[in-house]
């Protein structure tokens, strides 16, 4: 597996592999992987000839308040990670390498990202859908693999490839919990103990909004209040949002009907967590 920096050397070996007919899967990443991208790797080795993954903290999709500097970092575990699945190629440039001096292109998106994470973020999805069409237009890929427990994020990739006819497939891979039902993420390493118990408090609300969809409960105020009220019984636990929104538009709807994202962002202690579940009715 090599390790690569430069957008130059990664064009050279791009090309020769699809000279030679081989078909590349993608898996962009923010590093200090865990097995939820493990899942993502594993899933392109499977479908794809060649698999590419980059670790690029991208600092355009970190609000001014938010954890950039201090968003963990680890890339000789994450290279150990990616060497046993299988991975062939390491992307890691350097922020100079992504975004250089006079750099003022972005890709923005009108729909989609008014709700949720792109309400409490507002500059987040910029960031993403930029340096994702940059990574895409130096990797060349012809699927890409994003996971389910960022939602809004794999809707919006989704919106962007099809707006902007990029000749990628996307493919969405469902969300990897702890044995304890904690959606696994870079940054529950945050977490101290007693904010790792309270951090529970989110997926046994997914569970409860399930159940609650389940018996019956299908005007989303109901259910939204119900999870609210629900995650209000954490005392270390602070609410974003929690929101029921159509999985096309990411548009608040009323009632549980066609396929509908109920999805939440929760502070525990200063750590942001999300977590989410798809039901189609
Ligand atoms: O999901 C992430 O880790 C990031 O948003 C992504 C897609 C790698 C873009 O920086």
């Amino acid at each position: 597996m090599q390790i690569i920096t430069t957008v130059k050397e990664i064009r050279t070996l791009v090309k020769e592999w699809k000279r030679q007919g081989q078909t590349i899967g993608f898996v962009p990443t923010m590093g200090y992987l865990h097995e939820g991208h493990a899942s993502l790797m594993k899933a392109a080795r499977k479908e794809c000839d060649k698999v590419v993954a980059s670790i690029f903290v991208n600092p355009m999709q970190f609000g001014v308040n938010e954890d950039l500097d201090s968003y963990p970092r680890d890339l000789e575990a994450d290279a150990k990670l990616c060497e046993a699945i299988g991975v062939d190629l390491i992307f890691h440039p350097e922020v100079e390498e992504m975004y250089a001096e006079g750099f003022c292109s972005f890709v923005d998106m009108n729909g989609l990202t008014k709700e949720l994470c792109g309400k409490s973020r507002p500059i987040h999805f910029r960031g993403v859908c930029t340096v994702v069409s940059k990574l895409f237009n130096i990797v060349t890929p012809d699927r890409a693999y994003f996971g389910q427990k960022d939602a809004q994020q794999l809707a919006v990739i989704r919106r962007m490839v099809k707006d902007l006819n990029m000749d990628i497939e996307i493919i969405g891979c469902p969300i990897i919990r702890e044995e304890d039902g904690l959606a696994k993420s870079s940054r529950n390493t945050y977490l101290n103990d007693e904010e790792r118990k309270a951090a529970l408090i989110l997926s046994q609300t997914i569970r409860l909004g399930e159940q609650l969809i389940k018996d019956g409960v299908l005007n989303t105020k109901e259910l939204i209040t119900a999870m609210k009220e629900n995650i209000a019984k954490e005392p270390m636990a602070k609410i974003d949002y929690v929101e029921a929104v159509s999985m096309d538009t990411i548009e608040k709807v009323d009632k549980i009907e066609g396929m509908v994202l109920v999805a939440m962002a929760v502070y525990i202690g200063k750590t942001r967590l999300i977590d989410n579940f798809i039901i189609e009715a």
